[in-house]
């Protein structure tokens, strides 16, 4: 798995809070079978290009001994795409990880922009959409995902770290098509750490072995080449006897 969106670059904003955490955090993907991890702090002012190209070539050298790649990328506020035309994409890809705090966005004037990026070579994949919108913001983010948005999910979202609405919203988009790939949006090692083996699990007893592996495997490789992962419709949850099943022959 690549981790798409991880807050490890220590000491910014409210990402890891020193290189001792960084580490940690590295470790604790190692056991998550994590193969690569895009370093992704929130965009400000102060976060350049430049900036970052040196914070993160210190950290690629203080972690040089861990067993993970260490990828380039960022989180921009949508606001922040508006002002900008340098950005860091994730792991030298076309995409740019967007957050879109909501509500004060209006989606249906978000695809101009989307089309507008595409122009210029840019995707987006747009970071945690469950964790912003409603169920009656469904129909917009379909016609986004049709304008090539693609969508990311928490980790945390579907183990309920997030809440219980949060939860229900990230397996409604799931039901229709909407999370293309899982991402851990780890900030540290405690209330905020990856869940990956969490929500791995979640998903393997509730769909089956499959889904893990397009979701947490295969459609970060492809976004990382620069490609569109296909909508994922995942087959419905898995009846009482499928669990039993499960249990006693491994099936
Ligand atoms: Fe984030």
């Amino acid at each position: 798995m690549i981790d798409l969106h991880c807050h490890l670059m220590p000491g910014i904003d409210d990402g890891a809070a020193s290189l001792d955490v960084s580490l940690q955090m590295l470790e604790e993907a190692a056991a998550s079978n994590i193969s690569a991890v895009c370093v992704t702090p929130h965009y400000n002012d102060e976060m350049t290009c430049l900036e970052y190209d040196r914070r993160f070539r210190i950290l690629v050298k203080q972690t040089l001994l861990q067993p993970i790649r260490l990828l380039r990328g960022m989180e921009y506020k949508y606001s922040d795409l508006l002002n900008l035309d340098e950005f860091v994409t994730l792991g030298g890809s076309s995409y740019l990880l967007v957050d879109f705090v909501a509500p004060a966005i209006d989606l249906r004037n978000v695809e101009n922009h989307v089309l507008e990026l595409k122009r210029k070579g840019y995707r987006v994949l747009a970071a945690h959409p469950e964790r912003l919108f409603d169920l009656q913001d469904i129909p917009a983010l379909k016609q986004l995902a049709r304008r090539g948005v693609v969508m990311q999910m928490n980790t945390g979202s579907f183990i309920g770290i997030h809440g219980d609405e949060v939860k229900k919203m990230a397996e409604s988009m799931l039901r229709c098509g909407l999370c293309h790939v899982v991402a851990s949006d780890a900030h540290g090692k405690t209330n905020r750490k990856l869940f990956v083996n969490e929500a791995m699990n979640y998903f393997r007893s509730n769909y089956g072995d499959e889904i893990v592996q397009t979701l947490f495997h295969d459609n970060s490789r492809l976004i990382i080449d620069g490609k569109v992962p296909d909508p994922v419709m995942p087959s419905v949850s898995l009846s009482p006897f499928d669990h039993i099943r499960r249990l006693f022959v491994g099936a």
